[in-house]
């Protein structure tokens, strides 16, 4: 496994690996490498002939409340990682290197955006789509691998690839599961002990709003009433959101028909959990 900084040999890797025949799979991320990120790996591993990760903490994504110094960095423990999951390169630049002057054009989402986490994170999805728009044209993959945990991120990744023409498949990945059902997420860690026994209740809020849908049920507010009442029966977490929308458009919707999303996010004491689901009604 190489560990690349520069654009340029990145590029020039790249372009050796194509000419040589190689499809290329792509695992973009900020690094601190968790379970989800390794099946995206793996998933690329089977896939494709070359797997790509990148690990860049890209300060255009965070907004003026959100502490880009903070994030959590371990190249060393992400490296032998990408190397057990069978990386063949990591793409690791620094800021000066992918921003190393203010951007002349600049990159604004403007749908599926004000909607869901996107509705508190002004500005965020702007800096995924240009970061990305970057990584795309440096790596050149032929599949890019993004979990469904943040599926507004694969929606909005959708518009960007299918708009721009970028010749990429956008491959989602499903989310890793604890076997009770709970979501994975760095963040269950600041559960209490009672908070992590009532967690599960998110995902069988959706494993029975999706019972009731495929059953028949084809009203989003009484989908939606019935999963709060589950939700506050079942937990003691703050519900910030659930919400029903049409996937990967995230638009509103009267009648549940088509591919949907179900998402919600619940604040317990010390964690803020999401978790979501999409089916074709
Ligand atoms: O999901 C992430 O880790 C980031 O948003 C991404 C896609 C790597 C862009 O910086």
């Amino acid at each position: 496994m190489k560990v690349i900084s520069k654009i340029s040999q990145m590029q020039a890797i790249m372009k050796q690996e194509r000419m040589n025949g190689r499809t290329i799979g792509f695992v973009p991320t900020m690094g601190y490498l968790h379970e989800g990120h390794l099946t995206l790996l793996q998933r690329a591993r089977q896939e494709n002939d070359i797997v790509v990760l990148s690990i860049f903490v890209n300060p255009t994504q965070f907004g003026p409340n959100e502490d880009f110094d903070a994030y959590p960095r371990n190249f060393e423990r992400d490296e032998q990682l990408a190397k057990k999951a069978g990386a063949d390169y990591v793409f690791y630049p620094d800021v000066e290197e992918m921003y190393p002057r203010k951007m002349s054009v600049a990159v604004t989402v403007t749908e599926r955006v004000n909607v869901l986490c996107g509705k508190q994170r002004e500005g965020h999805f702007d800096g995924v789509a240009t970061v990305l728009i970057k990584l795309f044209h440096i790596v050149t993959p032929d599949r890019a691998y993004f979990g469904m945990k943040d599926a507004q991120q694969v929606a909005v990744v959708d518009g960007l690839v299918h708009d721009y023409n970028f010749p990429i498949e956008l491959v989602p990945v499903e989310t890793v599961r604890e076997k009770d059902g709970l979501a994975k997420s760095s963040r269950n860690v600041y559960l209490t002990e009672t908070e992590r026994e009532e967690a599960p209740a998110l995902y069988k809020s959706l494993k029975l709003a999706k019972e009731r849908i495929d059953s028949g049920e084809r009203n989003p507010e009484a989908i939606l009433s019935f999963m709060k009442d589950y939700i506050q029966t079942h937990t003691s977490g703050i519900i910030d959101y659930i919400e029903i929308y049409s996937y990967p458009e995230l638009k509103e919707i009267d009648t549940l028909e088509g591919r949907i999303i179900i998402a919600l996010a619940v604040k317990f004491s010390k964690a803020r959990l999401i978790d979501n689901m999409t089916w074709t009604v």
